[in-house]
């Protein structure tokens, strides 16, 4: 039985994990989860709110599925998402967007990934007051992190039946950080000769979105663009609810939907679990789980044809309710 490390975080975290390892027990996989706890809630115990357990659970495991954990603003520890991708070396961040059955959105035929770099650019934190009034901030980018993108998202090209990838830069302007992310881009290109090569400028690039998403396969992007791509992106296909991701490294991959932990409807039976669903469906691919993955999916696609939703999808099931509609779909 393979064993995945799971990170329940916290906010409606431990809500959509359970609803999420209900499903999937229930569609006949057995997964060992190795559960473990971060975030504010073990801080008072473990003094720390990403303890080495968590880390070695990953080390040990390589796959993780992680629900949401809160990062408290301006004060208080350093995120510990931003720390897991850090620790892990998780340079990939991976966000396919797809319209889902029966959720009603301005576009149809949305079905684009998104790639984005997970460990530089403004991201680094190389920041200093200069004076009072004066705030630097530095843009790193390197060729050994621009080609190391570019070749996964080409990789996940060719591996996922994909046609183009497109590189987002803004190298008009920055001539030289985001010019040596393009000159490396061209670089990864022409060993994939079966892919479709595209540039594209970011704020053309937004405008195209919001006009024609549907024109969009794979979008390759340096990390601030990828960070404001990405929730363009989900608000395409019906917002945070519904959005999917994951952070791949080398040698580990941690699982996760791009929504936080939504503490305004904690505790309330309320929270959309499709986001953590999908991520976990991406995952059971990943390892190579591609039945199951297609059972888990095809229910859920059924269950949203049926008309069936949770509140911020403008239906009236709860979380559990919305699971069980999902599990009798199985
Ligand atoms: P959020 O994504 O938690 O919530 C934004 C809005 O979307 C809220 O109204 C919330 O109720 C709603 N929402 C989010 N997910 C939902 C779901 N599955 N079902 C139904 N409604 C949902 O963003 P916010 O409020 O900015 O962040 C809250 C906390 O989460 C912060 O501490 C933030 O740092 C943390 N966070 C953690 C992330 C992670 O663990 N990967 C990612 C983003 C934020």
């Amino acid at each position: 039985m393979r064993t995945i490390t799971l990170i329940n975080g916290d906010g409606i975290g431990p809500e959509i994990s359970q609803s999420v390892v209900n499903i999937i027990e229930k569609s006949g996989l057995e997964i060992n989860w190795d559960v473990q706890t971060a975030g504010s809630d073990v801080i008072e115990t473990e003094g720390t709110p990403l303890p080495q357990r968590v880390t070695d659970s990953i080390k040990k495991n390589k796959i993780a599925l992680k629900a949401p954990v809160t990062t408290p603003i301006g004060k208080g520890f350093r995120s510990v998402n931003v720390q897991l991708r850090k620790t892990l070396d998780l340079y990939a961040n991976l966000r396919p967007c797809k319209n889902l059955p029966s959720i009603k959105t301005r576009y149809d035929n949305v079905d684009l990934v998104i790639v984005r770099e997970n460990t530089e650019d403004l991201y680094a934190g190389i920041e200093e007051q200069i004076d009072q009034n004066t705030a630097h901030s530095i843009k790193i980018i390197t060729r050994q992190a621009s080609e190391r993108i570019c070749r996964f998202a080409f990789e996940y090209a060719v591996k996922n039946g994909r046609k183009e990838v497109c590189a987002v830069s803004k190298a008009n302007i920055m001539k030289l950080s985001d010019g040596l992310f393009l000159e490396s881009y061209r670089n990864i290109a022409k060993e994939y000769p079966q892919i479709k090569p595209k540039e594209i400028l970011v704020d053309n690039l937004c405008m195209q979105l919001v006009q024609n998403p549907e024109k969009f396969d794979v979008l390759v992007l340096p990390n601030l663009y990828g960070d404001i791509v990405s929730d363009l992106a989900a608000g395409l296909i019906g917002g945070l609810g519904v959005a999917q991701g994951a952070n791949i490294g080398k040698d580990y991959a941690v699982f996760e939907p791009v929504h936080g932990s939504a503490p305004d409807i904690k505790g309330q039976n309320k929270a959309n679990p499709t986001a953590l669903l999908l991520s976990a469906i991406e995952m059971l691919k990943y390892i190579g789980e591609n039945s199951y993955a297609k059972k888990i999916e095809n229910a859920l696609y059924k269950t949203l044809s049926q008309g069936y939703k949770t509140a911020d999808l403008g239906g009236d099931l709860s979380t559990t309710e919305f699971s069980a509609k999902i599990i009798r779909n199985l």
